[in-house]
């Protein structure tokens, strides 16, 4: 079997240069880190158009697929822009992540908007922007959209976010197709949303439904399993409401591999499975070839993804765990605090020490869970050496925040030898660019 992008722990450039250091897109990442700082997210360029490149040829045999890159995985200009290149639309889910692909140039037709909880003022801005599809989560937000698109006199064209009662074995916090979940119509809930599209809510035209199982899913059978319930509502609707719906989206979720024990399917897997699976409900339904939207987010952006880290302070327990600080931590990638993640990592300036020793990686912020990697077998550690932790493309910047008061780092794209910021670093004053002090308590 062909393997994807999205299989490999490390960007699909990394080799050690010729001066023995980690080199990444044809760049030194010790020459990085001295150049633009630490910590610094780098983006490898080849790495992403290749798993965008996977993508496409895995779906090849199914034309009517529509690739919407899950912008919440990392949204910023410059990696919106190659994901356009690459023909990806975008989902998105709030009015920044709208705006952030609107002003680089998406021809908006190939934007959906999903959320639980959108607000009347962001439906509002889609319609104006003539978002391609709006995913409807909820009769709150029907009722919403209706009245947003009667005051613009214009058609809102939705998908239902569907829950199919599907479970997948991923963190808790990252299921969302379980019939408990916050997220979506409930099966029951689906024939009161097309009677409401149907007699009440004249500005809206529904063309099909979504649903969305989880993240970070190595199990490829859970999408058969959701075609199977989607094309099973899509024909159930038709015979009941002579409704015909044209479009489904599957969601996201393929997972990555982030430490050897990961073993994620390959797109070449899921996509043949998924078009298999779609083939065999066309001819069992009798339904006709619907668009398809897939919404991978991680899989698309977290293998071309490392941050670099210099090496502080250190402290060995008497008997105990050695610490080793890093310049960064939680804020800057929460995902081993909030869902006890594990990442690996290589030191870039010492690829060809050969002197070992177990240390834990511990973040520089004030919580003792602030702690990166544990136990990871390194070559013995200095202050001033670079960390370059692998797999940090998602869901780490988009998560970033601003704890104890720290500016969130740089990011800079590689490819070919060529590196340039994408992300400026924040500095001191934008910090406080949005505190305000009121007249009397100035000085
Ligand atoms: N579509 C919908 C409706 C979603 O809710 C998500 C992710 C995606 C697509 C993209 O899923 P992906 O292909 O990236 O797995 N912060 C968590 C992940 C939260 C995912 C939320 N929804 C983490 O760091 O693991």
């Amino acid at each position: 079997m062909t393997s994807s992008t999205n299989q490999f722990i490390k960007p699909v450039t990394t080799k050690i240069n010729s001066k023995g250091n980690l080199d990444i897109g044809g760049c030194d990442l010790v020459e990085l880190a001295s150049g633009y700082g630490t910590p610094l997210y780098v983006i490898d360029e080849e790495t992403l158009r290749s798993i965008c490149k996977d993508y496409k040829k895995a779906f090849a045999n199914y034309p009517k697929t529509r690739m919407m890159y899950a912008s919440k995985a990392l949204c910023t200009s410059a990696v919106t822009r190659i994901l356009d290149e690459e023909g990806f639309g975008f989902d998105t889910v709030s009015a920044g992540e709208i705006y952030t692909v609107y002003k680089s140039g998406v021809n908006m037709q190939h934007v959906l908007f999903n959320g639980s909880n959108k607000t009347f003022e962001e439906l509002s801005m889609a319609l104006s922007l003539d978002v391609g599809r709006i995913s409807v989560d909820n009769f709150y937000e029907l009722e919403l959209l209706n009245g947003a698109a009667a005051a613009k006199d214009k058609i809102a064209h939705i998908l239902l976010r569907i829950t199919p009662g599907i479970e997948c074995h991923t963190h808790e916090y990252i299921q969302t197709g379980h019939l408990d979940s916050k997220f979506g119509f409930d099966l029951t809930q689906i024939d009161t949303a097309v009677e409401l599209i149907q007699t009440k809510y004249k500005n809206i035209q529904l063309h099909g439904l979504h649903a969305h199982i989880g993240s970070q899913i190595f199990e490829t059978g859970i999408y058969p399993d959701e075609i199977e319930i989607l094309a099973r509502e899509i024909k159930r609707l038709d015979e009941k409401f002579n409704l015909k719906l044209d479009e489904i989206n599957i969601g996201g979720g393929l997972g990555v591999k982030y430490t050897e024990k990961d073993v994620p399917p390959s797109t070449y897997d899921i996509g043949e499975l998924i078009i298999n699976k779609l083939n065999e409900v066309i001819e069992k339904y009798q339904i006709d070839a619907p668009t398809v939207f897939l919404e991978p987010g991680r899989s698309i952006i977290s293998t071309s993804g490392v941050t670099l880290y210099t090496v502080g302070s250190s402290k060995q327990v008497p008997f105990g765990t050695k610490y080793v600080a890093l310049d960064g931590g939680m804020a800057d990638n929460p995902r081993p605090s909030m869902y006890q993640a594990e990442y690996v990592a290589d030191v870039a300036n010492k690829k060809e020490v050969t002197l070992k020793e177990k240390v834990t990686l511990a973040g520089r912020y004030c919580e003792s869970g602030d702690i990166l990697i544990k136990n990871i077998e390194l070559p013995v550690l200095d202050s001033g050496d670079i960390i370059c932790v692998y797999n940090t493309g998602a869901y780490n910047y988009s998560m970033a925040s601003n704890y104890n008061r720290v500016q969130k780092p740089a990011m800079v794209l590689v490819n070919n030898g060529d590196a340039h910021i994408i992300v400026e670093r924040e500095n001191l004053d934008d910090l406080i660019s949005h505190d305000v002090i009121p007249d009397r308590l100035k000085k």
